[in-house]
């Protein structure tokens, strides 16, 4: 089976892919880190609580990470997915924070990757703050992990968020610049593009959530405000809306838990914008090899969107 750790700001895409790996049968996830994204982390850390109620897997341990990125103001993607990051179609019957663990994300993650060195991958789906922390605390924290899977990047100079970076890496850009250099275990990145290229048409959708289950009863509540707002062109109409929706957390998640999963890599060195005017937190692809990295990351290019719809269809059964 395959032990992951996953790494969330909870919101709705990121739900999607926790009950994505919830979904298949050997899959462990051993523990889910909160970090402060598309909304604020006690609001992560609830959204993800609902997550496991909802999908009866309340045994999860949970725990809460940075408040803040490592520099500058936190952003928040209230527009996209809702102020509480889930589509402000709260539960009354929500379980609280006391199911939070005791012990923070930052050494959690630390200490559940030396105790699987070389067996967990992780999965991050949010700003890369816990990640860069992990790090400082313990240098041997990513060559304890097989793989790390990152949603977060844009191989363009045309960002989501701000005018040329996509929000993960432009929510922390010193926590993505620290993980990008520093973490030498293999990398994989589903870049903003990437996804938006490989979207599941709204037909799929449709039939996606007309499953008869909890699960698709859920979510079908907290995906109403995303797919308005996509389907309204809240912003990059032409990548966003269209022909389908962009699910973006769900791919690094995919390639985590099947190999087969991406057919086309770009092996390439990375790195982030640090000081631009107008250029923080976008990815920088190394294509000449000028920086002489011998660490490559492999930015995903293609995936077997079969597979993808299958995972996607189990993850509401
Ligand atoms: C990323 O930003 C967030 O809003 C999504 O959850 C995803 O992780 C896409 O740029």
């Amino acid at each position: 089976g395959k032990k992951l750790l996953v790494d969330v700001d909870c919101g709705v895409d990121d739900a999607q892919a926790i009950m994505m790996a919830l979904a298949v049968p050997d899959v462990q996830i051993l523990g889910i880190s909160c970090v402060s994204g598309n909304t604020t982390v006690d609001n992560v850390c609830k959204n993800v609580l609902r997550v496991l109620k909802a999908c009866q897997r309340p045994e999860i341990p949970v725990f809460r990470g940075a408040l803040k990125p490592i520099l500058g103001n936190t952003l928040s993607a209230g527009h996209f997915h809702g102020q509480d990051g889930l589509g402000d179609a709260p539960d009354p019957k929500a379980p609280g924070l006391d199911r939070i663990q005791k012990e923070g994300a930052v050494a959690a993650m630390v200490r559940i990757a030396s105790e699987h060195a070389g067996e967990v991958s992780l999965v991050a789906t949010g700003p890369l703050t816990n990640l860069a922390m992990a790090l400082r605390i313990d240098p041997n924290f990513p060559q304890n992990l097989k793989g790390l899977y990152i949603m977060g990047g844009n191989t363009d100079s045309r960002g989501n968020s701000t005018m040329c970076a996509e929000f993960n890496f432009a929510a922390d850009p010193e926590a993505a610049y620290i993980v990008l250099n520093e973490f030498l275990c293999p990398t994989y990145i589903a870049c903003w593009e990437f996804t938006c290229h490989s979207k599941l048409p709204w037909e799929f959708c449709d039939v996606w959530l007309a499953q008869d289950s909890e699960k698709a009863r859920f979510m079908k509540r907290i995906f109403q405000h995303s797919m308005d707002a996509s389907r309204g062109g809240c912003f990059q109409k032409e990548m966003v809306a269209g022909d389908g929706f962009v699910s973006c957390d769900c791919y690094a998640m995919a390639a985590a838990i099947d190999d087969s999963f991406v057919t086309a890599f770009h092996k390439v060195a990375v790195s982030v914008e640090l000081t631009g005017t107008y250029t923080r937190g976008m990815m920088v692809l190394d294509t000449q090899e000028l920086l002489k990295k011998k660490h490559k990351a492999f930015v995903m290019e293609q995936v077997d969107l079969e597979k993808f719809k299958a995972l996607m269809m189990a993850a509401l059964k």
